[in-house]
């Protein structure tokens, strides 16, 4: 073992340390190299004991040359390929803060979501006030004291969801009129109720187990049929177009007396008749009519000293007439092409 054996291991050292691309080659090469038992410089060392002094030192001195040569020529690639990890992580991955991410599809507020708000809209501009009330209600909120007692033949047309005799899911939202007169209990009383109300229909194109109605009281003094109309007319003017008249037909409802039925003319001929209104010239909007005596003794009003008005509508019902959709289940499907046009 010479001298010129230690500087052919370095050559072939510094060679092999030049090729490698990776971390780990260098890590092989390390350990080939300056192993401690078998690597090549260790192995030169190997049969130092039986040299002359002479040649010990001179042999000891080269395999430390050797051995700092291929360290330094390592500690040199790793800087290398180190810097050049780097120079293609920027180059591969960069990122770009400004960059604008993907357009996320927005979402809107739902059709009748919209309808409700800008019916809650105008009635708060005449100084109504949102009154909610429960959609599990008592069988007295519900039929009793809205004069529709036991037994009473117009029950039937609130054919109800029961969880037992007494508490059912409310059937309109008519109930709430008691509960608001019962809260505020002193008139004047200017509120509108909207909320969701159940019913035991099955599913068709003009009718569902569950929707929307929003219920309207005013209780005051010396309120009129004429005031009660004027207020339809100017939600309807405000939520369909100025052109649009209203007219109330006589009707029956327990609860008001005298009871009309409420009718919008058709958008679309104007009130003359035609294919959409079904030749009729207008549209069937809800119930109202002037609040009857014992609905108010049962608010907890005087009605010797108070009098009022009521009425009551579908909200889908309006979107339906508003949009002309003629299938009320298109509301509560969750298919995007129908729902994103409003
Ligand atoms: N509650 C009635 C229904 O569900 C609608 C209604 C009619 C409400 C006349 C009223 C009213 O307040 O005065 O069919």
């Amino acid at each position: 073992m010479s001298d010129s054996d230690a500087s052919a291991l370095t050559s072939r050292a510094l060679a092999a340390i030049g090729q490698a691309q990776t971390e780990g080659e260098l890590g092989r090469i390390e350990v080939e190299y300056l192993g401690r038992k078998s690597g090549h410089v260790s192995r030169l060392l190997s049969n130092i004991g039986q040299l002359p002094a002479a040649e010990k030192a001179a042999l000891g001195k080269a395999a430390n040359e050797t051995k700092r040569f291929i360290e330094a020529a390592l500690a040199a690639r790793r800087a290398e390929l180190d810097a050049s990890r780097l120079a293609d992580l920027a180059e591969t991955e960069a990122i770009d803060v400004t960059f604008p991410g993907p357009p996320l599809g927005r979402g809107h507020i739902h059709v009748l979501t919209q309808i409700r708000r800008q019916i809650e809209t105008v009635l708060e501009s005449l100084g109504y006030q949102v009154e909610l009330g429960p959609e599990v209600e008592t069988e007295w909120y519900n039929f009793e004291a809205l004069n529709l007692t036991a037994g009473h033949p117009a029950r039937e047309s609130w054919d109800s969801f029961y969880f037992s005799p007494d508490l059912l899911l409310r059937a309109h939202t008519s109930p709430v009129q008691i509960r608001a007169m019962q809260s505020i209990k002193d008139p004047p009383i200017y509120i509108i109720t909207p909320g969701r109300v159940y019913r035991r229909d099955p599913p068709e194109a003009t009718r569902l187990p569950y929707f929307s109605q929003v219920e309207g009281l005013a209780v005051d003094n010396g309120l009129t049929v004429g005031d009660m109309k004027g207020t339809l007319l100017y939600m309807i003017q405000s939520l369909y177009g100025r052109e649009r008249k209203v007219r109330i037909r006589p009707s029956y409802f327990p609860f008001t007396e005298p009871s009309f039925e409420f009718d919008v003319s058709c958008g679309i001929c104007g009130g003359v008749g035609c294919k959409s209104c079904r030749h009729k010239g207008w549209l069937e909007v809800g119930g109202c009519g002037m609040v009857h005596p014992q609905v108010l003794r049962n608010g907890g009003i005087d009605p010797t000293q108070w009098n009022g008005y009521a009425w009551g509508f579908g909200i889908e019902r309006m979107a339906m007439l508003k949009h002309d959709v003629d299938d009320i289940r298109l509301f509560y499907e969750p298919d995007l092409r129908f729902l994103e046009q409003f």
